[in-house]
């Protein structure tokens, strides 16, 4: 296809210029002859008048050289032009601006014209001409403002290139599509509704543009809101999920979807993605809202209308409190080991008097040095024990379902020996020092295999930190009875 066009181009030039040039070598054969028929048959009759009719001759000649050059040269040059620019240094990403081209071919033709005006009329300076004409001066100068303006903002939007043609700008107010065009009056965009705006380069020189460059990776930002009774966690891993197939949203960036505000009327959350190719923006976002309805659909995750929640409510609620019930955490109670000795009614007490907190991903349950007087028991999700010793922070185990802990403060009244962190989202069963005392009070066995794991696991912090002298050695009879002496416990 292009060298199609090329192999024309250059047929049309070579007949064009070939034509010129052979009437430019003929010119100096036939110019004799034909300025005698001239003379002869338009010249004066009286020889005392010289001959004007030649002279005539002549000057017209000249004036039609000069054109035949400047014909020849135009032609040269516009073939070069195409030859250089849009075929040899031609690129993938960009084409060669034509304002750049344009100046370039201007710059010619001024050369061009002055060599071809002096070599016809050696006696007239035309320089001098120009430059001393100062009323000349004035009009040019006048007639030019404006397109002198865009020329000098062109060329300096040229040198900058804050955009390329195939960017996406913005330009507030004006206009928003792809660059297609930058000449010396102005920059041509095509809007998304493939409309042309022209917007001249000194207006352009003024604005502030919003530039999408095409070998960037350009994100974008979708607004969408959700129900609170929806897990937060959830809908970041399906939302996340869905935006990363959406077809043109870049894989070498993972979306973001985060919590932007607890609104009225539900949780509003922002997508972050990033393109793959900016100037198809709107599809990629009509095409997430859509998955994401669907996605919803799925994962039962409901938009948040405006709404207006009546709580009616017999009892005072309490902050964090979830749906599980007390039939739920009885079933979870008595699956952990160390409740094995409680008989039903005991563990049907103390899942009466549990608490139910749900933790987000990364939050911390308990921290390291703090007073606690509850300890937890893990229904949903997994933690990990974070210690931190002089600034360092090392994991030393992690947790899951049916595993407990927040033992040791609440058994020896010391303080929190680290920190927990939430790995997943979790929801655990806080069961605090009132409820406990009277179930370690009629069952000893729950006494002692609640000191042998705080034993074991402050050998095991003990093996990780041996430097560190606020932990104590590991002493059986002595948690034994601290824990005893802590809760006042009589057996
Ligand atoms: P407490 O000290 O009350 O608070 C932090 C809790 O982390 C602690 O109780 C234990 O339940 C738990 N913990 C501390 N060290 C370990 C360990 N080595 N393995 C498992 N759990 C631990």
């Amino acid at each position: 296809m292009e060298t199609s066009i090329l192999r024309k181009k250059f047929l049309y030039f070579l007949v064009f210029a070939g034509s010129i040039a052979l009437l430019i070598i003929f010119i100096p054969f036939i110019e004799p002859p034909l300025k005698d028929y001239f003379s002869s048959v338009f010249g004066a009759r009286d020889p005392r008048m010289g001959d004007p009719a030649g002279i005539l001759f002549e000057q017209i000649l000249r004036v039609f050289k000069v054109i035949l050059w400047m014909a020849l040269i135009i032609s040269t040059v516009r073939f070069l032009n195409y030859l250089i620019f849009s075929t040899a240094l031609r690129s993938n990403a960009y084409e060669i601006s034509s304002l750049i081209r344009n100046v370039f071919s201007i710059i010619v033709y001024i050369v061009a014209f002055f060599v071809i005006f002096n070599s016809q009329y050696p006696g007239v300076d035309l320089a001098a001409l120009f430059t001393t004409s100062t009323i000349l001066g004035v009009i040019i100068g006048l007639a030019l403002q404006d397109t002198l303006g865009n020329l000098f903002a062109g060329l300096a939007i040229q040198a900058d290139q804050p955009f390329q043609i195939g960017d996406v700008v913005k330009i507030p107010g004006k206009a928003e599509g792809i660059v297609e065009n930058i000449s010396w009056r102005g920059v041509k965009i095509r809007t998304f509704q493939n409309k042309l705006v022209v917007i001249s380069n000194s207006v352009l020189g003024k604005d502030a543009i919003e530039v999408a460059p095409r070998d960037n990776l350009n994100a974008r930002t979708l607004f969408f809101n959700t129900l609170y009774s929806n897990s937060p966690a959830k809908t970041i891993l399906s939302v996340r999920e869905v935006v990363r197939q959406v077809e043109n949203v870049s894989q070498k960036m993972r979306p973001v979807v985060r919590v932007k505000n607890l609104g009225d009327n539900g949780i509003d959350w922002e997508i972050k993605y990033w393109l793959e190719d900016y100037s198809k923006y709107n599809d990629t976002d009509a095409l997430i809202r859509q998955r994401i309805w669907y996605v919803f659909q799925r994962e039962k995750i409901d938009f948040a209308y405006p709404t207006r929640t009546i709580y009616i409510e017999n009892k005072p609620a309490e902050a964090g409190f979830v749906e599980a019930n007390n039939n739920i955490i009885f079933e979870r109670l008595d699956k952990v080991p160390i409740f094995a000795p409680l008989s039903d009614r005991e563990t049907r007490k103390l899942a009466d008097a549990c608490r139910v907190r749900i933790f987000a991903p990364g939050e911390s349950i308990v921290r390291q040095g703090q007073k606690g007087n509850s300890m937890f028991v893990i229904h949903r999700g997994s933690v990990k024990i974070q210690i931190t010793e002089d600034g360092v922070s090392q994991t030393l185990q992690n947790l899951r379902e049916g595993d407990i802990f927040g033992e040791m403060a609440l058994l020896t009244g010391e303080p929190r020996t680290a920190t927990v962190v939430a790995e997943d989202e979790t929801e655990v069963f806080e069961i605090r020092n009132r409820s406990l005392k009277p179930i370690l009070e009629a069952n000893p066995e729950l006494v002692k295999s609640l000191s042998d794991i705080i034993e074991e696991r402050r050998a095991y912090h003990h093996e990780a930190t041996p430097d560190d002298k606020t932990q104590q050695q590991p002493d059986k009879t002595k948690v034994f009875d601290s824990i005893k002496k802590f809760f006042r416990l009589k057996h």
